[in-house]
């Protein structure tokens, strides 16, 4: 089915033939779809030519080709399964090529495709090729115009990108629209829908008063779901107009739902297609978290209006260039929008739970990889989050003003081009002087850098030294790694928490309270002078740097900082250190039985925070939240998945049980009589309120029944829903029947049903989950209820994926086969659990390798699922 070819970023060449413009032609239908391109080709100035040109182009016919209007036959050109060649050409040359193509059997979903009845695209990053023939790159930028032929009462909408010049009837009850995009664009960004679709419209004035029309698709069913959306829409418009200084350069912005799709959303110029989980939400559908996303995509996708497609990439190495820039953008979007703080928490989380150990196993790569196999396995946490921490390193290292003038220049230098990283630090680097050359080694060296710290005092010469030594552990193909240029933000604080006045030895007076350490080399140390007494340090202030740090914290001094740190970020960070080492001491001696002195610092820091009525809640609700157990995963040499939950969960009960009067009463004095809203303060008492919730069903308190039955929002639904089943409560079945026949007509509530029973820790769950494969609603080819099922299971339930049998290896080998079959893109995200396997004791690795042998030797494996298991494989 495919050969596995390593694309290599050293291998870049610029392009023969640049398209000056793409006229498209669809005669939509669903079996057989008819596309005429027709290309306007010519050198490229900057490359000696050879009149050679390759068009990529996969799983069509071709139909016919002519070149200045000259018909082409068989010996003209040169095709196979991915591409045609042409030889001979002139400087200057118009190509025609009709093609014929199969949406309605496209399971991939890449290319054209239909869901739901409707068409719609993906063409990031290269479905274009399932389209047309085409130079399918994204340093190949066209005007595009595009001609829809389409059934009108089957599809009575039809759009493209830019704006619709031209529209009206055809005979045969037949009717078509012409759409022209002003501004080239890449081919990744062509995006045609055409169905039978609902829309809510709105208008947006621009910083220089011009009206935009907004528009939200979707289908009539759930038009009543848009408004949240719409309203972020405008939002994230206006914040980048405030904050980048970036204006909608159309006269309207689309945004289309749908059901099938495989990642979160596209930003196709002017008209975003989404996943339909990330637009429509109502209170009684959606719970906090999922109005929370639905804003951040929707700023993200539109962000990307200039971060990526004004100014978009050279080449799918530097994907990350439009990618950890847009997710910085939007994490700053959503901080502004919310708490910063609490933001700031839930990035690390992801990035610590889910990056680390990415960039610790056997895929492990650079934010700008230097090879791949299968472009669509690079879109990973560490192109998009750790991508966002370099930038957002770039912006501490040269402060909110001068990053804004970089990026201001950025966008000017680049506008209308494809471009690199090194392009974007090089902005970076003339406004602000400064030497970033070693900076960009985040760029190309790959693993989580290790910074250990020792301090010092000297009572006597009242000085205080901090000692860096920095490493980074091997990563395939990179033994060795240089020093990073780590940004360090730091404080020194007094016995009652102030920050002391910082003088580094040589500056000539103190200045601040809060600075920038910059370390550069492999080891490094500061000296601060006139130091009273011995300070607590608070290092990496707001997780300035996406490293592990090391110090020798006293007990003592965690609870200190929990309770007295300035930095908001700083105190979660304190108590949860001191959470990771209670667990690690209760694994330790479960066996035994565990002693309550190895949390009885963490006990009292939650009755303190539950008795603080002036705490934001939401950030109490993070406090009160023990670590993940893939984050604890992290400090075990050999991971034991059985023993991280058990304590985690003993732990849970614990302090459920100690403090179990304060959490029933933190409980009701949340209770929100009020109308359902969701402003932040709204959404904050609820976490903390259904968090106490969560606490309370490990005592078995009957709260948790009267909570799902008086519950007025999917919030407080399933937060009750969740500790029912979770804690094994007799009456989670009555309740999961209920809610099932309450929500089986909306697909994303059922996704959630289907998600919860999946991660269930309870000890039945893979048989359960066996039996709920079989249901009526579950299907592999729809990628959020494949997700909901395979994914919940075991992405998000370690006790059972990793169940002593093998029989949760075995279960997803199995689905991934499945699933390789329809959409190898899910697929291969699927599979990545098991390549973890050097992680674990011998007779889970092997139980693991043999899984992934069993993938490996699948006749039609997909070059996707094969890159990740191969190179899993080798561990
Ligand atoms: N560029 C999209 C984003 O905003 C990601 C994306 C959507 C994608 N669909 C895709 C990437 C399909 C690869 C394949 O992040
Ligand atoms: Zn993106």
């Amino acid at each position: 089915m495919s050969r596995n070819e390593t694309i290599y970023l050293k291998d870049y060449t610029p392009p023969p033939y640049r398209v000056e413009r793409v006229a498209l032609r669809f005669e939509l239908d669903p079996e057989t779809t008819r596309v005429t391109a027709n290309l306007k080709l010519h050198n490229n100035p900057h490359v000696v030519g050879t009149g050679e040109l390759e068009l990529y182009g996969q799983e069509m016919e071709l139909e016919s080709i002519r070149l200045d209007g000259r018909d082409l036959g068989a010996g003209d050109y040169q095709l196979d399964d991915e591409s045609l060649r042409l030889s001979g050409l002139p400087a200057e040359f118009e190509l025609e090529l009709v093609t014929l193509i199969h949406p309605s059997a496209n399971t991939a979903l890449e290319g054209l495709y239909t869901s739901g009845g409707n068409f719609c695209t993906q063409c990031e990053a290269e479905g274009f090729r399932k389209i047309s023939y085409f130079p399918d790159r994204p340093d190949v930028m066209a005007k595009y115009t595009t001609h829809i032929i389409a059934d009108k009462t089957d599809y009575p909408v039809l759009l493209s990108n830019g704006n619709c010049i031209e529209q009206g009837e055809l005979e045969g009850g037949r009717h078509y629209a012409i759409w022209e995009d002003p501004f080239p664009k890449p081919s990744y960004l062509f995006a045609l829908v055409a169905g039978d679709l609902k829309w809510i419209e709105d208008s947006f004035t621009t910083m220089n008063g011009r009206e935009v029309a907004l528009r939200l698709y979707v289908r009539e069913h759930d038009i009543d779901k848009c408004e949240h959306a719409m309203a972020s829409l405008k939002r994230a418009m206006r914040w980048d107009e405030e904050t980048y200084g970036r204006e909608y350069d159309l006269d309207i912005y689309m945004i289309v739902a749908v059901n099938d799709f495989n990642m979160g959303a596209m930003e196709n110029k002017g008209l975003n297609v989404f996943n339909s989980r990330y637009v429509l939400a109502s209170p009684e559908t959606a719970t906090d978290s999922d109005f929370y996303h639905i804003e951040s995509v929707i700023g993200h996708e539109y962000f990307h209006n200039w971060s990526g497609n004004r100014v978009t990439c050279r080449d799918w190495f530097q994907l990350s260039l439009k990618e950890g820039f847009t997710v910085l953008r939007d994490q700053q979007f959503s901080a502004d929008m919310h708490s910063a703080a609490v933001k700031r928490i839930d990035d690390v989380s992801v990035l610590r739970a889910h990056q680390f150990q990415e960039d610790a196993g056997p895929m492990a790569h650079p934010v700008r990889p230097p090879s791949y196999e299968e472009i669509n396995n690079f879109y990973t946490l560490t192109v998009y989050n750790k991508g966002a921490e370099v930038v957002r390193m770039l912006h501490t290292l040269l402060g909110a003003e001068t990053f804004r003038k970089g990026t201001d220049l950025y966008f000017k230098r680049h506008d209308g081009q494809a471009v690199t990283t090194d392009d974007f630090v090089r902005a970076m680097q003339d406004v602000s002087g400064r030497d970033l050359g070693q900076f960009k080694r985040w760029y190309s060296q790959a693993g989580t850098p290790v910074v250990k710290v020792s301090r010092a005092y000297d009572a006597a010469e009242k000085s205080y030294t901090l000692s860096f030594r920095q490493s980074c552990p091997p990563t395939p193909e990179q033994d060795k790694k240089a020093p990073f240029h780590i940004p360090v933000k730091m404080a020194l604080l007094d016995a009652e928490g102030q920050a002391l006045p910082l003088q580094i030895e040589g500056d000539i007076e103190a200045q601040r309270h809060e600075r920038v350490l910059e370390l550069t080399e492999a080891e490094q140390s500061f000296t601060f002078i006139n130091m009273e007494a011995e300070p607590v340090p608070s290092l990496l202030r707001g997780f300035s740097a996406p490293i592990k740090l090391e110090l020798d914290w006293k007990d003592e001094e965690l609870a200190f900082l929990l309770a007295k740190d300035g930095d908001e970020f700083n105190r979660w960070e304190a108590g949860q250190q001191l959470a990771v080492r209670s667990l690690l001491a209760i694994i330790d001696t479960l066996e035994h039985g565990a002693a309550a002195e190895s949390y009885s610092l963490l006990s009292e820091a939650f009755a303190q925070l539950l008795d603080d009525k002036d705490i934001d809640p939401a950030l109490a609700a993070e406090a009160l939240t023990l670590p993940a157990e893939s984050y604890l995963a992290e400090f075990q040499q050999t991971v034991d998945p059985i023993a991280i939950h058990t304590a985690r969960q003993y732990l849970r009960q614990e302090l459920a049980q100690t403090h179990r009067e304060r959490f029933l009463q933190r409980y009701q004095d949340l209770k929100d009589d009020g109308p359902y809203s969701i402003d932040a303060m709204s959404m904050g008492r609820r976490k903390l309120r259904n968090l106490c919730l969560a606490y309370l069903a490990e005592t078995g308190e009957p709260c948790v029944t009267e909570h799902y039955e008086q519950a007025g929002n999917m919030t407080d639904t399933m937060a009750a829903l969740t500790a029912l089943v979770n804690t094994g409560a007799p009456a989670a079945e009555q309740a999961l029947n209920g809610f099932y026949q309450r929500w089986r007509e909306e697909p994303l509530v059922l996704d959630k049903w289907f998600a919860l029973q999946a991660a269930s820790p309870q000890a039945d769950t893979l048989e359960r989950v066996q039996t709920l494969m079989k249901h009526p609603d579950f299907t592999l080819s729809n990628p959020n209820r494949a997700r909901s099922v395979i994914g919940s299971f075991a992405m998000r339930n370690a006790v059972n994926f990793h169940r002593l049998d093998g029989a949760g290896y075995r279960y997803l080998a199995d689905q991934v086969l499945a699933l390789d079959a329809l959409n190898p893109q899910v697929a291969a995200r699927m599979v990545t659990p098991l390549i973890q396997w050097r992680r674990y004791a011998e007779q889970r690795q092997q139980q693991m390798r043999d899984e992934l042998e069993r993938i490996l030797a699948a006749p039609e494996l997909s070059g996707d699922v094969r890159e990740i298991v191969s190179k899993g494989l080798k561990g």
